[in-house]
């Protein structure tokens, strides 16, 4: 009795877990949707903006602005509604959290080397998520 309670139990977790990873407890959005309409395009957008002798103008550098801002809250919708299952999720937010405050940072000085730095190591937050959470 005591091992057929375990095994719905773990069932049970490993249920909720995975739908976790796909959608939060109670908001609309599935994740795989935040990722295509606001992580996918701003991240997207800041690496072409960076490339060569990055942003053209102030303009430019505004967008950057945009684009680092939209990653920085993303990072907290991640962590919202439940939809966090383990400590790689979390610290990949944690990640893109702090290198999306610092690539802002940067473009608020239009430090171009600065910007590409923080970008790079934002990307790393994608990899260790997917790494661990992204089936394929
Ligand atoms: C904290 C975890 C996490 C982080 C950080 C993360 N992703 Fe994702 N991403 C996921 C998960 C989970 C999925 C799969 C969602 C599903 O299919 O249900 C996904 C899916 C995607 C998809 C496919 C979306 C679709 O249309 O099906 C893209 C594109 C994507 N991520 C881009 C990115 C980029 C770019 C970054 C970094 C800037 C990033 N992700 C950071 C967890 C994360």
């Amino acid at each position: 009795m005591a091992v057929v309670m375990g095994v719905a139990v773990v069932l049970t977790f490993v249920g909720s877990s995975a739908a976790q990873k796909t959608k939060g407890k109670t908001r609309a959005s599935q994740t795989k949707y935040l990722m295509r309409g606001i992580v996918q395009p701003n991240c997207k957008g800041l690496a072409d903006l960076l490339k060569d002798s990055g942003p053209a103008d102030d303009k430019a550098w505004d967008t950057a602005a945009c684009q680092a801002s939209c990653l920085n809250e993303a990072s907290y919708l991640l962590m919202d509604d439940g939809r966090c299952p383990d400590g790689v999720w979390a610290g990949a937010t944690k990640t893109l959290r702090e290198n999306s405050a610092l690539a802002l940072a940067a473009i608020e000085k239009k430090d171009l080397d600065g910007t590409k730095a923080a970008f790079k190591s934002l990307t790393g937050a994608c990899a260790a998520c997917h790494k661990a959470h992204k089936s394929k």
